[in-house]
């Protein structure tokens, strides 16, 4: 797969594959958002895999299909309950924007192609509101029927649904046939309100108001949907050629006005300054709102060049969605708790009054350790900011407001079984010693054990793990390759209320499938402070059997090039310890190690291979210098400034000017977790 592979250097056949695994990708992520509302990825990860495949699209033209996801809109609907309608004109979609320099680029296309001065242009900026699209027609002033958008061309009949929305009238002063469009939502108070409620009733939450809302409006009794307070903004109106006497978007949404409906906050932008302000604005007031936006849309003012634009593709040329970063948002500390890792590794946690960030919703944030609460002398009741990116854990950006409450100590015992808390040598993390005896380190251990970083146990999650650990099932981690002859021996799994045969079976014939496993894994699995993927790769790549490292003198494992003094230390450490000895002895009786082969046969099929690498920003996973060892020993040239020739920049956090540079000559960004991903 040539994924990431910059679209200038990609041939025929890589780009067919791409596209083929692209669309497929786009279309169970388009069915999870639209027809099932339940999505798995964010907003900003599925824009970037619709850029991919536009661009992919863009330089191999010949490969353009009718069916492709480009060409399309939303989701085919699947297993509806609601009748379907034809919408009057297809409801597509925006392109996006994300900077400054695409507002110019649409501009300038907009101006090339009505071959007008960009001057001249005027701008309707509109709120971006977070919902889901619906249509509802009137017949002479009474409401004819209201759809969702559904796949653009077919939507679903959910007119009672719509009818039991406040914000919309059941009757307008205009006759003939009228369609009006607008976005469906519900305000972030009640969807927190609604979610509180459904966690009472053990039923499953919503991710986001959004979702809430498209829940909420595809329910077959309206009286569920009348009871979940949605909201109706209007920002759209066709008359079907009857003359409305409106010239602009901004006189449009003003007869909306007058015909009742809510319409979102508006301004006109008549050149790009206006319309970053007016983007800049909503960015900084959207905490304000009672309800979600994720950006601001810029309509061409005059109804007629919008006319004139007409469309391509799924979307109108007269309209841009400039989106907001992922996001920050303001909320208070309602707790502090303290939290113990797989490792042993004290974590404070911040308990914060739920708010959404970039559209998931957060209540904990960590707070790395108590020096860090000290030095920013953060206590409960402050109003923070909390910032997110991707799916990595939320975390306290700043203090927006302190409430003179007391600063937290640092604990000298373990919440959760009481051992004296210790440093590891010069590290500021406190840790909690007790490996083989610690509940809430076993109960971590036991869900990292299982994880796809280590024995990768297909539908054993730390659900399980936790409900299998109180029933007393698991008791060590090796417990879980004998769960199967405890059955036998009558702690029936099949009988559990939420089991049965079957899940039991399946559960057992994924264990089975996993009792062999490679060295580099098994060494991640034993959880070694320091030793994650990387270090037991190299780990095995040094030692080649368990044998081998578990006798590795300290000399020995200093002379390994990547590996830090500390690590050293812990390794030597967990080594030497009886009872680490004895369990691993144990764990070998259940499972077998795969003979290990040495990467040192450089993999000429890597994507590295003969490419240029630059690393930027901190690494989060793994250190600079193990991350720079690994590219090299894909083939890579690893060189430390970016220019034309380099291949691929490896983005940490907080990187700098080079990311601006990579960006300007179009290099191909990996994350750190891609860039580990793609090195496997
Ligand atoms: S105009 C051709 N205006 O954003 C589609 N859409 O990303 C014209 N949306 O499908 C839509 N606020 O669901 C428009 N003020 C606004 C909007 C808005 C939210 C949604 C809408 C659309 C999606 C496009």
């Amino acid at each position: 797969m040539s994924e990431n592979k910059p679209v200038a250097f990609m041939n025929l056949g890589e780009a067919k594959a791409e596209l083929k695994y692209l669309r497929a990708k786009i279309r169970r992520h388009d069915n999870l958002y639209y027809n099932l509302a339940s999505p798995e990825i964010s907003d900003s990860q599925y824009d970037e895999l619709r850029m991919r495949l536009n661009a992919i699209e863009e330089r191999f033209k010949e490969l353009v299909t009718k069916t492709s996801p480009s060409k399309q809109v939303g989701a085919p609907i699947f297993g509806s309950h609601f009748r379907k309608i034809t919408h009057k004109k297809p409801m597509l979609s925006l392109d996006n924007a994300f900077s400054k320099a695409d507002i110019f680029k649409f501009m300038d296309k907009v101006s090339k192609f009505l071959r007008i001065d960009q001057a001249t242009l005027e701008l309707c900026g509109e709120q971006k509101i977070d919902g889901l699209s619906a249509s509802i027609v009137y017949k002479d002033g009474e409401i004819l029927y209201g759809a969702t958008r559904g796949n653009g061309y077919l939507g679903e009949d959910v007119t009672g649904n719509l009818k039991t929305i406040a914000d919309v009238p059941e009757r307008i002063g205009l006759p003939g046939e009228i369609e009006i469009r607008g976005e469906v939502y519900m305000p972030t108070d009640s969807f927190m309100a609604l979610n509180e409620e459904r966690k009472l009733q053990a039923e499953s939450l919503f991710v986001n108001p959004r979702n809430a809302a498209a829940g909420s409006i595809r329910q077959l009794d309206a009286a569920v949907t009348a009871s979940r307070n949605l909201k109706f903004f209007a920002y759209y109106m066709d008359s079907f050629g009857n003359d409305l006497g409106i010239a602009t978007q901004i006189d449009m949404l003003q007869l909306l006005q007058e015909l009742e409906f809510s319409v979102a906050q508006y301004r006109l932008c008549r050149n790009v300054d206006e319309v970053m302000d007016y983007y800049e604005q909503m960015l900084m007031t959207r905490n304000e709102l009672e309800y979600e936006i994720d950006g601001a849309v810029f309509k061409i003012n005059s109804l007629k060049l919008q006319e004139d634009l007409g469309f391509v593709g799924r979307s109108p040329r007269h309209s841009i969605a400039f989106k907001f970063p992922a996001g920050e948002a303001k909320t208070d500390i309602i707790d502090i708790v303290v939290s113990v890792g797989r490792t042993g590794k004290i974590t404070p946690i911040a308990i914060v009054s739920p708010v959404i960030v970039g559209g998931a919703t957060v209540s904990k944030a960590t707070l790395h350790n108590f020096e860090e609460i000290s030095r920013k002398g953060i206590a409960i009741g402050d109003t923070v900011t909390i910032s997110r990116s991707g799916d990595v854990i939320p975390k306290i950006t700043s203090v927006v407001e302190k409430s003179g409450n007391c600063v937290p100590q640092s604990p000298t015992t373990c919440p959760s079984c009481g051992s004296t808390l210790e440093r590891e040598g010069e590290s500021i993390d406190l840790f909690c010693m007790n490996y083989h005896g610690c509940p809430s380190q076993f109960a971590r251990y036991a869900a990292y054990f299982v994880s796809k970083h280590c024995f990768d146990i297909p539908g054993f999650g730390a659900k399980q793990i936790e409900e299998f650990i109180w029933e007393g099932r698991i008791k060590s981690v090796i417990d879980i390759f004998r769960l199967k002859e405890m059955d036998d021996h009558g702690a029936k799994l099949a009988q559990k209320p939420t089991w049965g045969e079957i899940s039991a079976n399946k559960l057992y014939a994924a264990i089975d499938s996993k009792r062999t496993i490679t060295l580099p894994r098994f060494i991640t699995s034993l959880a070694i402070l320091g030793v994650g993927e990387i270090t037991a790769r190299l780990l095995a790549d040094k030692f080649e059997t368990i044998d081998n490292l578990m006798n590795a003198t300290k000399v020995e494992l200093r002379e390994l090039d990547g590996l830090g003094k500390t690590t050293t230390e812990h390794i030597c450490s967990y080594m030497s310890n009886p009872k680490n000895i004895e369990f691993v002895q144990d764990l070998l009786r259940y499972v077998t190690i795969i003979p290990y082969k040495r990467t040192e046969t450089m993999d000429t099929t890597s994507m590295f291979y003969k490419k240029t690498v630059v690393f930027t920003g901190k690494l989060e996973r793994t250190s600079r210098s193990q991350a720079k060892q690994i590219a090299a020993s894909r083939g890579a040239i690893v060189t430390s400034s970016i220019s034309s020739k380099t291949d691929f920049v490896i983005v940490g956090n907080d990187a700098g000017s080079k990311l601006g540079q990579a960006k300007m000559l179009g290099v191909t960004l990996l994350t750190e977790d891609e860039f580990l991903q793609h090195a496997k």
